[in-house]
């Protein structure tokens, strides 16, 4: 397969691992991890996947400025910030905000990699494409080339990330004579999940795709990832049968909301953390691994099934709210 041309970043191929003593679910399963949250420090996630791609293409265009979006604690700005920094470019991030925002996570290593930041609230955020289109033009004006990212690097281009994470997973368990019946990956912006299903069809595997959504509804992120796969078939000329209903984006783990948390989730990522040495995060990974332990103890995972579970990373995300998981009087003076 010809792929469009990238910058190495990532730290690839990231280990293929069985999960074993998963809280609430029996050793029976068969789970597997994909440790993408081990693509980088920084760099950790899936973020990197895509900015290979886009990052090569800003800099082809004669761009020096990377501009984009996300939330406070976007660990797409975050890898967009460092990576700027890593290739000599500058960055611009449109961040929304809903409280004052604490300078910790994502945001501190934004601020350490010298990210111009513009924060909007969440109304606003509505128009973001808008705004960063408008960032551009003034940017231009002061003489700076900027090149603009959408939401989470997912794009036509960006989403080539997991279509080459896929053909990595493929190759991975073929050398290691397994079989995956199932991957399963957080859905947000949609990139991931439209990568890893172009990838499966590409290479003609079998293998199911689940996704959960982490905000809005599975609606909402089945026809984000339509478009986005409409338009990877219009931009890159491939040929393959879409079939909307091999879609599948399991709802109802979206929890109190985008980026909030509720016990169940943070009581989860702790006793992963504790029986497995995965640190989750509270914004993807840790409602779709709530998914993924619902759906096993509702029995629509079977044991004969073997089950790959994405890490896309994001644990910077933890410490702005490391007080949620350890009550002050539960920690030791001087701890
Ligand atoms: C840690 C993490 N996991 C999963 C996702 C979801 O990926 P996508 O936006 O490609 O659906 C994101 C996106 O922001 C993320 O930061």
């Amino acid at each position: 397969m010809l792929f469009p041309k990238t910058i190495k970043l990532a730290m690839l191929p990231t280990p293929v691992e069985k999960w074993r003593r998963i809280p609430h679910v029996s050793d029976d399963y068969n789970i597997f991890i994909k440790r993408d949250d081990l693509t980088g420090f920084g760099l950790s996630g899936n973020k990197v996947r895509k900015l290979e791609f886009l990052a090569y293409d800003a800099i082809k265009k004669g761009c020096d400025t990377l501009i984009t979006c996300g939330g406070v604690q976007s660990n797409h700005a975050r890898a967009t910030a460092i990576i700027s920094a890593q290739l000599g470019l500058k960055s611009h991030l449109v961040l929304f905000k809903e409280e004052v925002p604490k300078l910790d996570g994502n945001l501190f290593l934004d601020k350490m990699t010298n990210a111009k930041i513009k924060y909007i609230s969440s109304e606003e955020y509505e128009y973001v494409d808008e705004i960063m289109e408008k960032l551009k033009k003034n940017l231009k004006r002061k003489g700076q080339n900027g090149y603009v990212i959408p939401e989470g690097g997912s794009n036509a281009l960006g989403i080539w990330g997991y279509i080459k994470a896929c053909l990595e997973v493929k190759s991975q368990i073929d050398s290691l004579g397994l079989r995956i019946d199932k991957i399963i990956t957080a859905v947000s912006s949609g990139g991931t999940y439209s990568g890893l299903y172009i990838g499966k069809k590409l290479l003609n595997w079998k293998v199911e795709i689940i996704g959960f959504n982490i905000r809005e509804t599975s609606k909402i992120a089945t026809q984000r990832i339509k478009s986005l796969v409409q338009s990877y078939k219009e931009n890159f000329k491939q040929k393959f049968s879409f079939k909307e209903d091999e879609i599948k984006v399991i709802d109802g783990y979206v929890g109190k909301g985008y980026g909030k948390s509720r016990k169940i989730e943070l009581d989860l990522i702790k006793s992963v953390s504790k029986n497995t040495g995965i640190i989750l995060d509270p914004v993807y990974t840790g409602k779709a691994m709530l998914g993924l332990v619902d759906q096993i103890n509702l029995g629509n995972f079977s044991k004969k099934e073997k089950i790959l579970f994405l890490h896309t990373g994001g644990g910077f995300g933890l410490f702005p709210i490391k007080e949620k998981f350890f009550s002050r009087s539960s920690i030791p003076k001087g701890a």
